[in-house]
């Protein structure tokens, strides 16, 4: 709302629609094995990094939208909104705080969801949070309960879990297009090299082609270097409306265009089990809202849960005809080739904690488009196209971030 005064009093209150939304805040913890922290002290400490980094206060905050995908399950914790308000300290203050779900796109749909509350007009700055904490139960018990984001009467009632998905998409993949297990591999070596300057990441070793192409067998084509692991950890952001940022002077990246599309729930049921339609529609949606082209994005962040998946995004994201990623993976997606994929590590290097890793892929956007990446900073990034999956591809988010 918009004030219109004589000298002291408001003479007429007016709705002014929020154009642009931005992000003014970001911050994460360390993604991994994080025993010493529960899922409430993982939230709150990204959000008070998120909260810090934007200079703002609790009393400016008109709501929060978290992101998770299996407390439930996992933690035996629902209600997670209510949580992470109270363990805030902001329950006294009655600010409303909702729990985002969907599945490891969870992250992406509360991003896009806080969006549209301040796109709409409701609100001037939110709170975007995701998290989650994956690594208290083991074995099969987590197998089981990681594989509940698929379908549970026709996939993982039959023993399927979320890698034996991917390794059967990655199998008829590589026979229908003759790609060799070697460009499933330099996916990952990629994302190992970039994890390896990111402080926050799970996994900072680098690997060779050699280790990644031999490591143990997990669902054949894919072994252990193709999967991203279970994790832990918690990002946030802190977005505001346009007149907030101007009216406070503060810095921020631009939301230039947010996404989101369905495909079916079981891979059984779509067309072309290697075609990613969810982020095919999405994609083309977010484009055309934020105006600009493909040449211009700088560098993207992809859900690579499993290394398939990042060849099969780079085609459906629009950057390679179907079958042709493979002339990507080896150069062009590096730190310093003609589309940077995954700067911050990616789900195989810095994590898969799932709910968060959409807010994280936005965090991690934020600071290189800030110029505050460090060892992966990219020279003179404009802009970047970030993308978070559910699952097997059952939905996809996408958000193209600017200056
Ligand atoms: N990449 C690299 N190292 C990994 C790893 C991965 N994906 N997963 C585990 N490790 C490491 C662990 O850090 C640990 O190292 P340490 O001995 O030095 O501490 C070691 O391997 C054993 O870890 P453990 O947790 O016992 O592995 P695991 O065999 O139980 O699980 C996977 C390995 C690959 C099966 C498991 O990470 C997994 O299921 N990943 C897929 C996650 C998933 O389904 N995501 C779905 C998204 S849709």
């Amino acid at each position: 709302m918009l004030c219109i005064r004589n000298s002291e009093k408001c003479l007429l209150w007016v709705r002014v629609l929020s154009n642009e939304v931005y992000i003014i805040g970001a911050g994460e913890t360390k993604f991994g094995e994080l025993w010493n922290k529960s899922l409430r002290n993982l939230a709150v400490e990204a959000g008070l990094k998120a909260i810090e980094d934007a200079g703002i206060y609790s009393r400016d905050v008109d709501a929060i939208y978290g992101a998770n995908s299996l407390a439930g399950v996992i933690n035996q914790q629902e209600n997670i909104g209510a949580l992470i308000a109270d363990f805030s300290g902001l329950s006294a203050d009655g600010i409303p705080s909702l729990r985002i779900e969907s599945s490891t796109a969870s992250g992406g749909a509360a991003l896009r969801d806080a969006y549209l509350s301040i796109k709409s007009g409701e609100y001037d700055v939110v709170v975007v949070g995701g998290v989650e904490k994956m690594t208290d139960i083991h074995g099969n018990d987590i197998l089981e309960k990681s594989s509940s984001i698929l379908d549970r009467e026709w996939e993982a009632f039959f023993g399927a879990t979320p890698a034996a998905m991917a390794a059967l998409i990655a199998r008829k993949y590589m026979h229908d297009f003759n790609v060799e297990k070697e460009a499933l591999s330099m996916f990952s070596v990629n994302d190992h090299l970039n994890g390896s300057k990111n402080p926050d990441a799970q996994f900072r070793n680098k690997l060779t082609i050699q280790q990644a192409m031999n490591a143990t067998a997990v669902a054949d084509p894919l072994n252990m270097m193709d999967c991203s692991p279970l994790s832990d950890g918690a990002a946030a952001l802190v977005l505001a409306s346009e007149s907030y940022t101007k009216k406070n002077n503060r810095e921020g990246i631009r939301i230039l265009s947010s996404a989101v599309a369905e495909d079916y729930l079981a891979v059984g049921s779509r067309k072309s089990i290697y075609t990613l339609n969810s982020t095919k529609l999405a994609v083309e949606k977010a484009f055309r809202k934020a105006q600009i082209k493909r040449s211009d994005i700088s560098f993207m962040e992809v859900h690579d849960s499993f290394s398939i998946y990042g060849l099969l995004e780079l085609e459906d994201l629009g950057f390679a005809e179907k079958g042709k990623a493979k002339d990507l993976v080896y150069d062009e997606i590096k730190l310093d080739g003609s589309i940077p994929v995954n700067p911050s590590g990616g789900l195989k290097a810095k994590g898969d904690p799932y709910g968060a890793v959409g807010v994280g892929q936005a965090v991690d956007a934020y600071k290189q488009l800030m110029g505050k990446a460090g060892d992966n900073q990219i020279k003179d990034a404009g802009y970047a196209l970030i993308h978070n999956m559910a699952g097997t591809g059952s939905s996809s988010v996408i958000h193209i971030l600017g200056e």
